[in-house]
């Protein structure tokens, strides 16, 4: 009985489409994994779904003007459909604001919480009274101490690239109301991580040492190295899954707690469909669980979850948790922000019946060991001179030939030819290379027996040996017709779709593994095969030059022509805009406020209405000089109280190069109270 495979790929978050960084990074490789492992015989359970909670979803919930079950129904149904297009062969994809997922991770919090393995702490967190939340790092934005730039956020600022905490921000104030947030107490639940860190040192630094790929072995043993400390599991947030205890309102599991109990819960659902036991999978010592990631996501599978398994003490640990480093694009890092990546649901509209070229491309520029790149000329070249040029020439030169000689029967040839051995052989060597997830290697074996047939072939000419040595011939053909059957069967977890292709032109089934490590005769003398047809086809300068154009395009819409220029601040929707009333109004009075040498009290006549606007003008105008002046005004500000004064709106200004203001005014003067958008 094999054993049970229980593999994960990483939740993507719900808050955009995927690309083809998380494809090379996480999803083909995984999927290469599973099935894989199907054709050894495993009891394989390949399992994901999408991460819908966490701050990423309700800032983009926020940026688009919807809620964050709007922005993860969304995401969702696009990212599953990339997947299935893509031939990620899943044997669930599920999401995190499922009833079902709530249950399970609840569950595992209560039963931690029971035994006792939280500690409760109180804390003191930025608090928006206006909101009436508590703001999460990057809903607080002030100044970086660094820099200087105005808009950094209180996990980062995007400018300089410093991490920073919030209480480091100069002049904090919140991203939900511009008000300044207070400090207040709030109790949340901790994992006391410091109590793990014998148990992962003897489990990881002592254990897996040698099967664990270093990049990932080398973080975990620096993280130990630093010393772990408790970490909160409960945030202060209203979009995730409510912590089930009774003094807990408003509080919701840490993303990272919640989104890898994800996996689990995905399992029930699809134990329970199949007539299954999830427990097989993950209590069970006869189960492999196994965690494809990207390098950014190591800490948490191999800290976070593991010491979150533990507490709770019925679960297995991961035998391995192969992660992968990024992929660049053109030289560039991939960006959702920047929309600098190749979408995988724009992939698969712009190439149709394409998928295995880009499955191809990525897998063999996988960034295995360390970062690597993706360029479009190079995947026209590996679809050109690769899968057309080799792959594809030699398994068409084999099925026309057996057509046009044999009648599409494959012809009689010797049994134990030495080259049929080239097919067992590249067969183990895949294996062994799959079992060390060494995915460009097993890739590189497979494109070498190709290489192999074409050679063979190009040797045996059995184009012309067909007029005299007729036997000769048929043998020819009838060894190229078992290496082009044997790539059909093991090109199938890299090239899916060629594969049964492949398998349905040469008339056969997919076969074991095993069985084609142990064959050298896979399609029998007297064989009918089916009608060719082309199973790569030439990608053509134009259709590059159309994506390279594309990221071109890209490029100069992002590129900043003042590098003094603050970043761009979070988009508004369209609706947001017309909320703002702006017009056109004249100066009609203007005296120094008291006490306060930067600000002017003034009455301005709007058009609409006469109204005082208090403005912190005075260190750049006399009042004299700025009595009659048709300026711009904020019209639909909610009134402040500035020294004393009510001011009913607000001037539009700029700052010219010597520090002074200056009063933003239409061309020529018009009527006052004329709208501006
Ligand atoms: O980094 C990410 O995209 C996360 N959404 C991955 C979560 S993996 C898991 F643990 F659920
Ligand atoms: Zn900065």
């Amino acid at each position: 009985m094999q054993k049970k495979k229980m593999i994960t790929a990483a939740l993507p978050y719900a808050n955009g489409p995927v690309h083809i960084g998380h494809l090379a990074g996480v999803y083909i490789p995984a999927d290469v994994y599973a099935r894989f492992q199907r054709r050894l015989g495993s009891d394989v359970a390949f399992i994901c779904g999408s991460d819908e909670h966490g701050i990423p979803i309700t800032i983009r919930a926020k940026k688009e003007g919807v809620t964050p079950q709007d922005i993860v129904d969304k995401y969702h149904s696009i990212i599953k459909k990339s997947f299935e297009d893509l031939g990620i062969s899943f044997d669930e994809y599920s999401r995190t604001s499922s009833e079902n997922h709530k249950k399970t991770s609840q569950d595992f919090f209560l039963k931690m919480y029971e035994k006792g393995k939280f500690t409760e702490e109180i804390s003191e967190q930025y608090y928006d009274e206006q909101a009436g939340e508590f703001l999460a790092d990057r809903y607080i934005v002030g100044t970086c101490p660094n820099c200087g730039n105005d808009g950094a956020y209180g996990d980062q600022c995007e400018k300089c690239g410093t991490t920073l905490s919030p209480s480091e921000l100069i002049n904090p104030k919140s991203a939900l109301s511009g008000n300044i947030p207070i400090l207040k107490e709030t109790k949340n639940w901790y994992l006391p991580l410091n109590e793990y860190e014998n148990f992962l040192n003897e489990w990881i630094i002592e254990g897996h040492k040698d099967d664990w790929k270093p990049n990932v072995y080398g973080q975990v043993k620096s993280w130990l190295n630093d010393g772990l400390k408790p970490r909160a599991m409960t945030r202060d947030l209203n979009w995730g899954v409510q912590v089930p205890l009774p003094d807990a309102e408003g509080k919701v599991l840490y993303v990272w707690f919640d989104a890898p109990i994800g996996y689990i819960s995905f399992t029930k659902e699809w134990a329970e469909k199949n007539g299954k036991n999830w427990k097989d999978y993950w209590q069970s010592n006869d189960s492999d669980l196994i965690h494809f990631i990207g390098k950014d996501n190591i800490v948490f599978h191999c800290i976070i979850f593991p010491a979150m398994m533990k507490a709770h003490g019925d679960y297995i640990m991961p035998t391995n948790v192969p992660a992968f480093e990024f992929l660049n694009l053109e030289n560039d890092k991939i960006s959702t922000s920047r929309n600098w990546a190749v979408w995988a649901h724009e992939y698969v509209e712009e190439f149709p019946g394409q998928q295995d070229v880009l499955r191809y491309a990525l897998l063999s520029s996988a960034p295995e060991t360390k970062d690597n790149n993706f360029t479009w000329k190079d995947f026209q070249t590996k679809n050109n001179s690769e899968l057309v040029g080799i792959f594809g020439n030699f398994i068409n030169r084999v099925a026309v030939l057996v057509h046009k000689y044999y009648d599409g029967v494959i012809p009689t040839g010797n049994e134990n030819a030495e080259e049929l051995s080239e097919i067992s052989k590249t067969a183990k060597e895949i294996n062994e290379y799959l079992s060390k997830y060494e995915f460009r290697n097993a890739l590189s074996a497979l494109m070498n027996l190709a290489r192999f047939g074409n050679q063979y072939l190009q040797t045996e000419e059995p184009w012309k040996t067909i007029k005299d040595q007729p036997e000769k011939a048929a043998n020819s053909l009838f060894v190229g017709a078992q290496i082009a059957v044997g790539l059909a069967q093991l090109c199938e977890p890299f090239m899916p779709f060629s594969s049964e292709k492949l398998l349905n032109m040469f008339n056969t089934e997919k076969i074991s593994w095993q069985e084609v490590e142990n064959a050298k005769v896979l399609v029998k003398t007297g064989h009918q095969i089916n009608e060719s047809s082309l199973l790569f086809s030439k990608i053509e300068d134009e259709t590059i030059d159309f994506q390279i154009q594309k990221l071109e395009n890209t490029k100069q819409s992002n590129a900043k022509t003042n590098p003094k220029a603050n970043p761009m601040k979070e988009e508004i929707t369209f609706d947001d805009f017309t909320k703002i009333d702006l017009r056109t109004a004249t100066i009609l009075e203007a005296e120094k406020v008291e006490k306060a040498d930067k600000l002017l009290k003034l009455k301005v006549d709007t058009g609409v209405d006469v109204r005082t606007v208090v403005s912190g003008i005075a260190e750049s105008f006399t009042p004299e000089e700025i009595i009659g002046k048709q300026v711009m005004i904020l019209l639909n500000l909610a009134p402040r109280k500035i020294r004393g004064i009510e001011s009913q709106g607000m001037l539009l200004l700029t700052t010219k190069p010597d520090g002074k203001l200056s009063f933003v005014t239409p061309d020529e003067t018009v009527e006052n109270g004329i709208e501006i958008g």
